[in-house]
């Protein structure tokens, strides 16, 4: 039997109808509130014309293909490429029933994760919907846990991203929360329970905004990485990160040719410090004169900004940096910025990627609301974080390292590979003021000139302590290096540890303190 023009025609205007979505009316309200549909949005994220659709004909829940104008469930899936490199995408549909989950819905989207899974190919989920299906019931949970459970497999086995572009609220946020990577556009927000039910539990009166939006995520709570204005420009920013990314845990990352000389020395690192060791500079200025064409993808930019974490490229090939910063609260070690780190370094630490790391680190920020807040299992974080990362580790110290968080960060004795450091670091157990008022306590009573003898006192303690030859006298620094040579340094380390092979001991899993 011959396939006739009439099946052909019915074939046509099927995927005409399924490709409305919820229809023109809605695709219109869409719009009216800046958004972009489910597949203008693939159009932007994947290659052109390189989308290929699972499951186009899965209709909406409770609907049939003998009515008389079919429509498809509120999510669109497939796979596609960015920069020619496979990822597996869904894309939720606000215009068919503001892209709650059902269970086929689900159904669709657990196809590509198991397909993404098997084949060590990344997932990017795109997410703008209200939910659980409320009138699906037991049925749409059920669906979620099941993407829950999927997404905790594929955790560090295949990058995860997740891109917040409308709602997500109940639900739909435990899915981003639990991969690698969200990204939140300005129309986005996500919660536990809206601002209707925050009033009725706590009477507070928030917006939808003020709870859950972008920035609200991004500088407040640490959920989103990426906040990023508009729509197209956040979906290029995730092929950007893309860039970086292993397609999946037994891969190399990806390499990409930046014409940046390896052998480069920068005459301006001499004078990135400011003379006052009291007084502060931006440590990504080191950054950027340290990897190859100045180019640094900073993850959780706005997020506890005392320590600087992103991706960069070194012989073209991609870099973990991690970065105390003195710009901010003289970049200590407090709650967020360790759990930042240590978020940041087992990424690194799943998917072989080297991690840089630059030191200029005061300790761990005293205080009550510290205490409180559990800065002792939090800081932990961090230890626990570089010390079972069996990637390779060079750190450089800058200028201060001091007490715990010289350990914390990236030591030798954490492990570290390469520790190099500045002739301006000084690595020490307190700070110098602190540190006479303890030790010379005494002396300091005793003083007929107080002044006078502490300024002695901190000057001899400094000469004693605060540099960096103790430490490289005990092997726990390997040189201490002309600052120019940064580069050059790094990217020797980095050849010579390409062949490194370190391994945890055997064990299910450690018990990292949560
Ligand atoms: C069914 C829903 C829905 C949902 C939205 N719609 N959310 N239908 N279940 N969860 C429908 C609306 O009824 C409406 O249909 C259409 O989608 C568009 O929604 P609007 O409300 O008109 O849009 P908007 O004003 O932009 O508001 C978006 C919204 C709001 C903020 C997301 O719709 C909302 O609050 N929805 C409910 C959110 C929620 O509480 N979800 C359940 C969470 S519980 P019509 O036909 O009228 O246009 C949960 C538990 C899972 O998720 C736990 C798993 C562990």
């Amino acid at each position: 039997m011959s396939i006739n023009e009439e099946k052909l025609n019915q074939l046509e205007q099927l995927q005409e109808e399924i490709k409305l979505g919820g229809g023109e009316k809605r695709i219109e309200i869409q719009h009216g509130k800046g958004k972009l549909t489910a597949r203008e949005r693939l159009n932007i994220l994947l290659d052109e014309d390189s989308f290929e659709e699972f499951d186009k004909l899965v209709l909406l829940a409770g609907t049939e293909y003998n009515a008389e104008k079919v429509q498809a469930e509120a999510v669109v899936t497939g796979w596609g490429t960015i920069e020619g490199r496979p990822c597996y995408v869904f894309s939720q549909d606000f215009t068919v029933v503001g892209g709650s989950l059902s269970k086929p819905m689900g159904d669709k989207v657990i196809k590509i994760m198991d397909l993404a899974l098997k084949n060590g190919v990344p997932v990017i989920g795109l997410n703008d919907g209200g939910g659980a299906r409320i009138q699906e019931g037991v049925d749409s949970l059920a669906s979620y846990g099941e993407i829950f459970l999927r997404n905790v497999l594929s955790s560090g086995v295949v990058p995860q991203i997740s891109v917040v572009l409308g709602p997500a609220a109940g639900g739909a946020v435990y899915s981003p929360a639990l991969t690698d990577f969200v990204f939140m556009s300005k129309a986005s927000y996500m919660y536990v329970t809206g601002p209707d039910v925050v009033k009725t539990v706590t009477g507070e009166d928030v917006t939808h905004e003020e709870l859950g939006g972008a920035m609200t995520h991004a500088n407040r709570s640490g959920v989103c990485h990426f906040a990023i204005e508009g729509e197209e420009e956040c979906l290029q920013e995730v092929r950007r990160l893309f860039s970086f990314l292993p397609l999946n845990n037994m891969e190399e990352p990806p390499i990409m040719e930046t014409g940046d000389d390896p052998a480069r020395r920068d005459e301006d690192l001499l004078h990135v410090l400011p003379d006052d060791v009291g007084r502060p500079y931006d440590m990504r200025e080191l950054v950027y004169r340290i990897v190859d064409a100045g180019d640094l993808m900073e993850v959780h930019e706005h997020f506890a900004q005392n320590i600087i974490v992103g991706f960069a490229r070194m012989m073209g090939k991609t870099v973990g940096i991690v970065g105390n910063q003195p710009l901010y609260n003289a970049g200590v070690l407090d709650i967020d910025s360790s759990r930042k780190g240590a978020r940041f370094v087992r990424f690194c630490d799943a998917f072989n990627i080297p991690i840089i790391t630059l030191v200029d680190v005061p300790g761990y920020l005293p205080g009550t609301s510290q205490e409180y807040g559990g800065i002792i299992n939090h800081g932990a974080k961090l230890v626990y974080a570089y010390a079972e990362a069996t990637v390779p580790k060079i750190t450089i110290i800058i200028r201060k390292a001091t007490g715990g968080a010289y350990d914390a960060m990236g030591s030798k004795h954490l492990r570290a590979d390469v520790n190099l450091a500045w002739p301006t670091a000084e690595i020490a157990v307190m700070g110098p003021d602190a540190a006479v008022n303890i030790i010379n306590r005494a002396e300091l009573a005793r003083a007929k000139n107080i002044d006078k003898t502490r300024a002695k006192l901190v000057a001899e303690y400094k000469r004693q302590f605060a540099n960096p030859y103790v430490a490289a006298s005990r092997g726990f620094i390997d040189d201490v290096i002309d600052p120019r040579e940064t580069r050059p340094r790094i990217i020797r380390a980095l050849k010579m540890l390409e062949s490194k092979n370190d391994q945890m001991p055997p064990k299910k899993h450690g018990n990292l303190p949560l």
